[in-house]
């Protein structure tokens, strides 16, 4: 079956990428690389043998995707392409709305235009549940008001996603991931963005190879396990695997499927800084800061839907995360010192 992955160049996408070509699916990617790199493909090629046919410009313009849909065919869509940053949402909230809303728009006037099309799996968010009164978090306790544009979209998208499949007969996933975490096996891709990371793990990655001085550890007065907030850190592969098997539920005609995607198990910061030491063996610097504005305690995945009903079990640990993630940073680190090395060599020749 032939897949469009929207944003199949950026974290997650790339990885549920090689993850659909290992199990015999044809991949096409629209990504206009507004938050993700080229050289991607090259990884995915390294990684699998296989170069994706891959369009570059903004889902959003109908034109353009109009012909891709012609051209290609495809017969289900996995859509992760839109913005993501929380703090930026606030900030920018129309670029939010614009992007996020307005990519769906497009994708969906295609899946109504070419019928054939009738799949499709949209990166949800745990950020659907706020504040939680309890956890874990099943798919059945309530969606809260977002305090956030970010989360605002996500919550948009389920309830424009839900009523389009009304009416078109059409098979939507709604996947609410947790917090992906780690990066592929083989340290070829990963999740590396440009400046300050707004995340915990992208921003251990940075201080286990010295790119950043110290971790700030916001809050050490929850009411948790040791103080410190918890959450269900999920590998990335493991997420990848969960949209292979979202896609199979879909092919059985279910209607709209929602579904957590976590562990089950929270991890507190301080136990993760612990498992990224253990792993590779080095000492993370932190230090304890006030807490962040807008932070929860404390959430976790209900995991018994995912298991029932997609069969959906994680395989890898946090500690693999935090060595797969490693690996990935100290990669990312040597192929951006090779560039700046080609780069001096350039500016001498001219
Ligand atoms: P990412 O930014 O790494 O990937 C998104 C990709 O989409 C990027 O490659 C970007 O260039 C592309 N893109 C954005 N807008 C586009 C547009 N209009 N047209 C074409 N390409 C566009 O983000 P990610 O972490 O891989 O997240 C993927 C999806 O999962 C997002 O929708 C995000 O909100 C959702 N999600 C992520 C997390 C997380 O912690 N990473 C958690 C919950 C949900
Ligand atoms: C955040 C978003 C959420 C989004 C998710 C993935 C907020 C309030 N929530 O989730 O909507 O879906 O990212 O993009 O922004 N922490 C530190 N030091 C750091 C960074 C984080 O101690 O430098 C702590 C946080 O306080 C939290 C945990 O680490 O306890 C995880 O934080 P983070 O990775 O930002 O994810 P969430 O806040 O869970």
């Amino acid at each position: 079956m032939k897949v469009l992955v929207t944003g199949g160049l950026g974290y997650i996408g790339s990885h549920t990428v090689t993850t659909l070509i290992e199990n015999g699916y044809e991949v096409v990617i629209v990504d206009n690389l507004s938050n993700s790199k080229i050289e991607v493909l090259d990884s995915i090629y390294a990684i699998t043998g296989v170069r994706p046919a891959f369009y570059q410009f903004d889902v959003r313009d109908e034109q353009k995707l109009d012909e891709l849909f012609e051209k290609e065919t495809p017969e289900a869509i996995i859509h992760f392409a839109g913005f993501k940053a929380v703090g930026e949402s606030c900030q920018e909230p129309l670029m939010y709305y614009e992007n996020n809303l307005g990519s769906t728009f497009s994708i969906l006037k295609m899946m109504k235009k070419y019928k054939v099309c009738n799949k499709i799996v949209f990166s949800s968010s745990a950020t659907v549940y706020g504040v939680p009164d309890s956890v874990p978090l099943t798919e059945s306790s309530p969606i809260k008001e977002a305090t956030n544009p970010y989360g605002q979209t996500k919550i948009m998208i389920e309830k424009i996603l839900t009523d389009f499949a009304k009416v078109e007969g059409t098979n939507v996933a709604l996947l609410r991931y947790f917090n992906p975490i780690g990066a592929h096996t083989t340290g070829l891709l990963g999740e590396d963005p440009n400046g300050l990371p707004n995340n915990i793990f992208p921003y251990l990655n940075k201080v286990a190879v010295g790119a950043l001085p110290i971790l700030n550890v916001f809050g050490d007065d929850y009411e948790t396990v040791d103080g410190t907030g918890v959450r269900d850190y999920i590998h990335v592969m493991d997420l990848a695997e969960g949209h292979v098997l979202a896609l199979k539920k879909l092919e059985q005609d279910c209607g709209v499927f929602v579904c957590n995607l976590g562990t089950g198990k929270g991890t507190s910061v301080l136990e993760l800084v612990a498992a990224y030491e253990q792993a590779n063996d080095i000492k993370i610097n932190y230090q304890i800061a006030p807490r962040r504005a807008g932070d929860i305690a404390e959430n976790y995945a209900g995991t018994e839907k995912a298991k029932n009903e997609l069969g959906f079990e994680c395989k890898y640990s946090i500690k693999d995360a935090c060595g797969d993630g490693y690996r990935f940073q100290i990669y990312s680190l040597f192929v951006q010192r090779i560039k700046s090395k080609n780069r001096e060599k350039e500016v001498v020749q001219e």
